[in-house]
């Protein structure tokens, strides 16, 4: 099988030194990369800026925005056969990063921001993909309600559910305990470490893809 998968922050530019981003480790999107691997996938990882190695066996393509990862994911989707979108991809950036590094001046100063491209919102509608989508979901309230939401919207077949509000999970941890929501139910996944549920997301996404078919 051929797949995609996005993982870590994006890069917004201010300036020339300077960008907005999150705190997105990008593990388990590596996580997930790795596990496809390990089961013998052609895996291709569209990631921005971590500290993780490059798992084995694995082709890297590195990207800094939001942006950029959008024509990266638009340039290979139409070759695979599952896509999951695990970057925490910045929401808005800035409207005209300065060309110079700004100077402390002024008591304040203003940033005007604008929305980024909605990746995962493009896929279907824009990339034309039909092979198997998953998306992520970080929530802090109504998490079933919420991903199911985002699962109809954006034409998933599957969205793997955070609840950030959780201490010990999900950004920035080793751990993560997720909500499996599809079309007609829902499933959880215990509290466990990212590798461990790594195993079991690809498990569950090969399901999902044969049964698709
Ligand atoms: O809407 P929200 O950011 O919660 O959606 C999360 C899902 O959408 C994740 O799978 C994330 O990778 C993806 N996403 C994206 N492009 C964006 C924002 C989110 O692909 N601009």
């Amino acid at each position: 099988m051929n797949v995609l998968v996005t993982a870590g922050p994006t890069r917004e530019p201010i300036d020339p030194v300077r960008f907005l981003s999150n705190r997105s480790s990008g593990k388990m999107g590596y996580e997930l990369a790795s596990a496809f691997a390990g089961d013998g996938h052609k895996v291709l990882l569209v990631s921005g800026p971590t500290a993780l190695d490059v798992p084995e066996g694995v082709d890297y393509l590195p990207v800094e925005t939001a942006a950029g990862m959008h024509e990266a994911v638009g340039h290979h989707i139409g070759r695979m056969d599952i896509a999951v979108f695990a970057a925490a991809v910045a929401d808005y950036t800035t409207a005209a990063p300065a060309t110079r590094k700004l100077k402390k001046s002024a008591d304040t100063l203003r940033l005007e921001l604008v929305k980024t491209p909605d990746i995962l919102g493009s896929a279907r509608q824009t990339f034309g993909f039909a092979g198997t989508l998953v998306g992520f979901a970080a929530e802090t309230e109504n998490l079933e309600a919420n991903a199911r939401d985002k699962l109809t919207r954006k034409g998933c077949d599957l969205i793997i559910a955070n609840d950030v509000s959780q201490p010990g999970i999900g950004f920035d941890s080793n751990h993560n305990e997720v909500l499996l929501v599809y079309p007609g139910h829902a499933r959880l996944l215990p509290r466990t470490s990212k590798h461990e549920l790594a195993h079991q997301l690809v498990q569950a996404v090969l399901e999902l893809h044969l049964a698709k078919r």
